[in-house]
């Protein structure tokens, strides 16, 4: 590889969205409920009342859409399905008007030469299997794989690379132990139970994807955290074990080796004796996989204590995060952050990346999701000059190219987000994009960074 060819002729370029974030149209069409339709609607737990209305309207305006990536040079677009579009009540009758739609923009993006990689599980749970228990609950994991069967056997003769899973500690442990994402229940035990159905269900569709017999490579998109001892002592260094067990280990474990970490069954004996393991979980929930997809922000440092540290950069204090003894508390390092509050540091995205080549015994790696969010405006000429995000995501593509340089197996990098979308709990209040939407009026605007993407995507060099 040459200065002048930066990175690999064959690295693939992309950009990553969700559903539930960018469609809108949440009741064309036959689409269920989701668990985020009823969160939006509970007072209280998105910003300013947000909803998943109406987003950034994909579900009408996917050809402009898929246009736009053609202008970014895109090679490839990772967007999740929407389980209730397809399966308006989790399990039963299919949709097929919901299935249409993702068959239309699978032909649309094929059209134009890039290549689809679904999700099948971005955290819209239909709220019918909500109501029976959802993830808590092990039938969620069936119901899961029967969903993913249909979508496999309607979609796999166009699409070849599927993500089981988006993010599953954000779906179990935001959701049902934090309290921050929907269902928003606060259960300990409901929490590790839905850890363990998700992983079920992510095995379990893993099998029902490859009996359809079409070629497919299958992984998941995992948000491994990168966790820091905060300093040189013995009990932030213990603090750090425990918080990298029930971040990673208790899903990456399971899905690379067949197998919990033991000290983590340890750590949470008080907790749950996980009971919710059966004979031959292990096994399905450890089926080979093609290829891991990482979902890298920012780095954590984490300390035993706030004893003796600034107030003003602890958070978590007194949490006792999963009955964690000592504390756990997160310990800002000073460094410059996002709109998020995150703190920016590319060597956290070289970091992840060594760690996960070196445990996963060389499959292929992807970049499922990296960006930022900064408050972004249109100005007078019609342009975005987010050069802050352009700067966030030159240094992570700095890191990932030395991250290949080093020998690390990393494939592709999917930026978060091709569009401005909901952010969640943050509503539409915190803006990833590289390309800017007007809520009002769904016009996009392609920012700076989105611009300097294009270029890089383009010609696989950095933009001088
Ligand atoms: C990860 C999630 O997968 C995505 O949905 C979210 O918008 C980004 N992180 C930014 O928070």
């Amino acid at each position: 590889m040459s200065k002048s060819n930066e990175f690999p002729e064959d690295f693939l370029w992309g950009a990553a969205t969700a559903s539930f974030q960018i469609e809108g149209a949440t009741t064309a069409d036959g689409r269920g409920r989701s668990i985020w339709d009823t969160f939006c609607d509970t007072p209280g737990k998105v910003l300013g009342g947000d909803t998943g209305e109406p987003a950034d309207d994909h579900y009408r305006r996917y050809a402009e859409d898929v246009a736009l990536m053609k202008r970014l040079n895109l090679g490839a677009y990772r967007f999740s399905i929407a389980w209730p579009r397809i399966v308006p009540d989790g399990s039963g009758e299919v949709n097929q008007a919901g299935l249409a739609f993702y068959d239309r923009l699978v032909d649309e993006l094929l059209e134009q030469g890039i290549q689809p990689w679904a999700t099948l599980y971005h955290w819209d749970l239909p709220q019918t299997l909500e109501d029976a228990g959802g993830w808590p609950a092990r039938d969620t994991a069936y119901r899961f794989r029967d969903y993913a069967k249909v979508v496999a056997d309607a979609l796999g003769d166009r699409v070849e690379h599927w993500m089981t899973l988006n993010e599953p500690w954000c779906a179990s442990f935001l959701g049902y132990y934090d309290g921050h994402h929907a269902p928003g229940h606060k259960d300990p035990q409901a929490a590790l139970a839905a850890t363990h159905h998700l992983l079920l269900g992510h095995g379990l569709a893993t099998e029902a994807i490859r009996s359809t017999g079409r070629p497919a490579k299958i992984g998941m998109a995992h948000n491994q955290a990168v966790i820091r001892p905060h300093g040189p002592s013995a009990e932030d260094a213990r603090a750090a074990r425990r918080a990298d067990g029930v971040r990673n280990r208790i899903f990456i474990d399971p899905v690379l080796h067949g197998r919990y970490p033991a000290d983590v069954v340890e750590d949470l004996a008080a907790i749950s004796d996980f009971s919710f393991v059966r004979d031959g979980d292990l096994e399905t929930i450890g089926v080979p996989i093609d290829f891991l997809g990482v979902n890298y922000y920012t780095p954590e440092w984490v300390a035993a204590s706030a004893k003796g540290l600034d107030p003003d950069m602890v958070s978590g204090e007194g949490e006792a995060w999963l009955g964690a003894e000592p504390e756990e508390v997160h310990v800002s390092q000073g460094l410059p952050v996002t709109h998020m509050g995150w703190e920016i540091d590319p060597t956290g995205l070289f970091d992840v990346l060594q760690r996960l080549a070196g445990e996963s015994g060389g499959i292929d790696l992807y970049v499922t999701e990296n960006g930022c969010a900064f408050e972004d405006t249109v100005t007078d000429d019609g342009s975005v000059h987010d050069a802050d995000r352009l700067a966030y995501y030159e240094g992570h593509l700095r890191a990932a190219r030395e991250a290949i340089h080093a020998g690390i197996p990393l494939r592709g990098y999917f930026a978060w987000s091709l569009l401005d979308n909901f952010e969640w709990a943050w509503g539409y209040s915190r803006r990833f994009g590289l390309v800017h939407v007007d809520y009002d009026t769904q016009v996009r605007t392609v920012k700076d960074s989105g611009h300097w993407y294009a270029e890089l995507a383009g010609t696989g060099r950095f933009p001088e």
